[in-house]
């Protein structure tokens, strides 16, 4: 009889061993708040004696567009928002794909550009940044 007791309590012992297992398993999963609301940062080296601190212009560069007729239109209305960087860094796109992208300046975002200058601007884009005729 005592047997099945001994049995009884190795088999408790077991379990409890396996929940505290369990129990390092659950408080990987909780997260102490931590140093919340702090954004720590090396310490800036020491500056020697005799250093010095120079900031140069903001590299900003923005690729003349092609030479052609259009590119007044397209420095006149599509330079409002963005740069015409936004232009010279595309991949060669398709001809309907300017079509598109002008209509969206338009349509989604609001851009006023009255039609005939907007069919000046996209055969502008189409005859210098589509693959047949981006340089
Ligand atoms: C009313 C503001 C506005 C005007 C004007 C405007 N754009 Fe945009 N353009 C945007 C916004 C907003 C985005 C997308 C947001 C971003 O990526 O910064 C964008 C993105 C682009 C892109 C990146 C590709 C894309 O679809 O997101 C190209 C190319 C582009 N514009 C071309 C033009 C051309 C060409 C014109 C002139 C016809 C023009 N934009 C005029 C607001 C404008």
């Amino acid at each position: 009889m005592h047997k099945a007791y001994f049995a009884l309590a190795l088999f408790g012992l077991l379990a409890l061993a396996q929940s505290e297992g369990d129990t390092g398993l659950a408080e990987a999963g909780s997260y102490t708040p931590g140093p919340l609301g702090q954004i720590t940062q090396p310490l800036p080296t020491p500056a020697g004696e005799g250093s010095v601190y120079r900031v140069g212009a903001y590299p900003l560069y923005t690729p003349e567009l092609a030479d052609g007729p259009g590119k007044d239109l397209v420095q006149g209305y599509c330079q409002v928002c963005h740069s015409t960087t936004y232009i010279t860094m595309q991949p060669p796109l398709p001809a309907a794909t300017w079509q598109a992208e002008v209509t969206k300046m338009i349509n989604t975002y609001g851009a006023q550009i009255p039609e005939d200058a907007a069919k000046a601007i996209t055969a502008y884009l189409q005859a210098h940044y589509t693959p047949e005729t981006r340089k």
